[in-house]
């Protein structure tokens, strides 16, 4: 008999594919679905632009806890990607799961609601809003949410190492403090799955090598999930997981 509880665990902390066998306490599991670990999932998804393609069947499962590369050179469609993966953009038909729901039968109010309690994401222009303070742009979130945001922006720039650029206008940020700010707002409604589009694009080699480093640290700290566009290699040693978007499809490499 497999014990149940340890099985579970087994199964939560250790990604397995469908149609894999395993040996667990000398009992030969054959693992026929991977519903307890895919926490998101993209099905299929197709979007055109005009007459172009850009995506054209590109399916994805995520499991809990992972950092998922999406790669693929500029203009490929990765950004288009993570917007309907996090329900900001449309597909043209595929579907997106996220912990069993389908966030397209929502609609947009619920989507947006859904969103702004389960994803963080960081554009990736950053999109922080030019005439309020670094506080204020992490306190967004938090109050659009309804929720008291004081304190947690206390944590959140301590954690980001913000404090000192916390009442500057994001005009006078550098690009890494821009970067920990954006992902401080991010992370303000404490997420489980983090969307970061292209988060190193703009950054030199040590800013890179220390928003890599953050993120391992928040995935690792506050057990979020990360699915990060990118074409920097130098950020590739954090991924978990890394698909190469060509020709509207994701390949797992
Ligand atoms: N809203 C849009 N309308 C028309 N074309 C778009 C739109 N968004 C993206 N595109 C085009 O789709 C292609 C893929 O864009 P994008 O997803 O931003 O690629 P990547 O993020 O990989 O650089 C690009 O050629 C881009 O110009
Ligand atoms: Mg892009």
């Amino acid at each position: 008999m497999v014990n149940t509880v340890s099985f579970e665990r087994l199964l939560r902390e250790t990604t397995y594919r469908s149609g894999e066998s395993i040996t667990y306490n000398k009992t030969y599991i054959h693992i026929l679905t991977l519903r307890s670990v895919v926490y998101i999932r993209a099905v299929d998804i197709s979007k055109t632009f005009g007459t172009r393609k850009i995506l054209d069947g590109a399916s994805i499962n995520v499991n809990k806890g992972e950092i998922v590369l999406i790669e693929g050179p500029s203009g490929i469609g990765k950004s288009t990607f993570l917007h309907i993966l996090a329900g900001i953009d449309t597909p043209d038909s595929g579907k997106v799961i996220v912990e069993g729901t389908d966030i397209f039968a929502l609609n947009e109010d619920r989507r947006a609601k859904f969103r702004l309690e389960k994803m963080g994401i960081i554009f990736q222009q950053m999109n922080l809003i030019d005439d309020l303070t670094v506080e204020e742009n992490i306190a967004l979130p938090l109050k659009l949410a309804g929720k008291k945001w004081k304190e947690r922006v206390d944590e959140l720039v301590r954690y980001l190492k913000i404090e000192e650029v916390r009442h500057a206008m994001p005009a006078s940020l550098s690009g890494g403090e821009l970067q920990r700010c954006a992902i401080a707002r991010a992370l303000a409604n404490e997420p489980d799955i983090l969307i970061a589009d292209e988060p190193t694009s703009n950054l030199d080699n040590e800013n890179t090598q220390n928003i890599g480093a953050l993120f391992k640290k928040i995935n690792k700290e506050m057990k979020v999930t990360l699915i990060i566009a990118t074409h920097d290699p130098r950020i590739e040693f954090i991924g978990t997981k890394k698909y190469l978007l060509r020709e509207g499809r994701l390949h797992e490499r």
